[in-house]
């Protein structure tokens, strides 16, 4: 991060992934009541996602995003020669967030990515969907960019995927966290008569194809149910003990749905961690 000079007319260039994207946008915001950033995403994660969206989250203890603000850098530059020294599991936690935009784009988009995971593990082959992935995103933040309503449909996959991150004491990385966040939130989808079952296990292979791209080992601490539960309390969305999960209907189809965070979600977590496939495999 460069700062020219400590003056109002100071710009900040921050170089680097999501989490310098976070600090600088904090910092930007904060000194001298707001100055102006550019931004170079160097992850395939904040090349594809966080660079646009003006957002930024702060994590305090150890929950997730407890403090943050709007502001936006006046100009982002996208290089792709930066994700050549990507390690692998920086280019899978990359895929975790383009998964979740291709969910709520249209379906081309997902039958694109789903494609690519099938046929090729090349970080060439998913280059495209870089821009595919910001044009999903901008459609929704053109709309809500202050998350009153719409944008709400960009934490698919982000409530579990957050509590993971926490509870793992963030060695899950941020994309990867996601990607698990998904699987849980369709399992509850279903049980919930909301997401098809053929769905989630559409989406349950896409997943599992994605996590073995880079033979990648992520080891998941073990945890009991409560402790899950425990970090998604820690929300910064909970209100009254409820919660609203962003579900998905169909790809393309997501909806903002208010549950309470009772034994009866308790249970149908623990449902899903005991039948899960997908924490024994990574
Ligand atoms: N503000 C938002 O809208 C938003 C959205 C999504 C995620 N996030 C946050 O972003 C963070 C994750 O971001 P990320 O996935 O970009 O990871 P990151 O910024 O945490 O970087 C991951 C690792 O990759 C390294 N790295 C960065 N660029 C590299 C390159 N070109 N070559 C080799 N190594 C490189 C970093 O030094 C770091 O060790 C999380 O903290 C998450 O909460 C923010």
């Amino acid at each position: 991060m460069v700062e020219n000079k400590a003056s109002k007319s100071s710009v900040i260039l921050a170089i680097g992934g999501g989490f310098i994207q976070d600090l600088s946008t904090f910092v930007s915001h904060i000194f001298h009541r707001g100055i102006k950033w550019i931004f170079i995403p160097t992850t395939l994660l904040s090349q594809s996602d966080s660079c646009i969206g003006s957002k930024c989250g702060i994590n305090v203890m150890h929950y997730k995003n407890q403090v943050g603000v709007f502001h936006a850098p006046v100009a982002i530059f996208i290089i792709e020669e930066f994700l050549e020294t990507l390690s692998s599991i920086e280019k899978v936690s990359g895929l975790g967030e383009i998964l979740k935009l291709s969910l709520t784009g249209e379906n081309q988009f997902y039958s694109d990515f789903k494609n690519i995971v099938k046929n090729g593990s090349k970080l060439q082959n998913f280059l495209p969907l870089i821009s595919q992935s910001l044009k999903a995103k901008k459609a929704i933040i053109e709309i809500d960019e202050y998350e009153s309503n719409l944008r709400r449909v960009l934490n698919y996959g982000h409530s579990f995927g957050h509590a993971l991150e926490a509870i793992s004491n963030y060695k899950i990385p941020h994309g990867i966290a996601v990607l698990l966040g998904i699987d849980i939130i369709n399992y509850l989808g279903t049980t919930w008569g909301i997401t098809d079952v053929s769905y989630y296990l559409d989406i349950q292979k896409v997943i599992k194809n994605i996590l073995k791209i880079e033979s990648i080992n992520i080891e998941i601490p073990k945890f009991e149910t409560i402790e899950l539960i425990e970090a998604l309390k820690k929300d910064k969305k909970i209100l009254n003990n409820r919660i609203n999960f962003a579900v998905l209907k169909c790809p393309g189809y997501i909806e903002i749905i208010s549950k309470e965070i009772d034994e009866q979600l308790f249970e149908t977590v623990e449902e899903y961690l005991e039948l899960s496939e997908l924490f024994s495999i990574t």
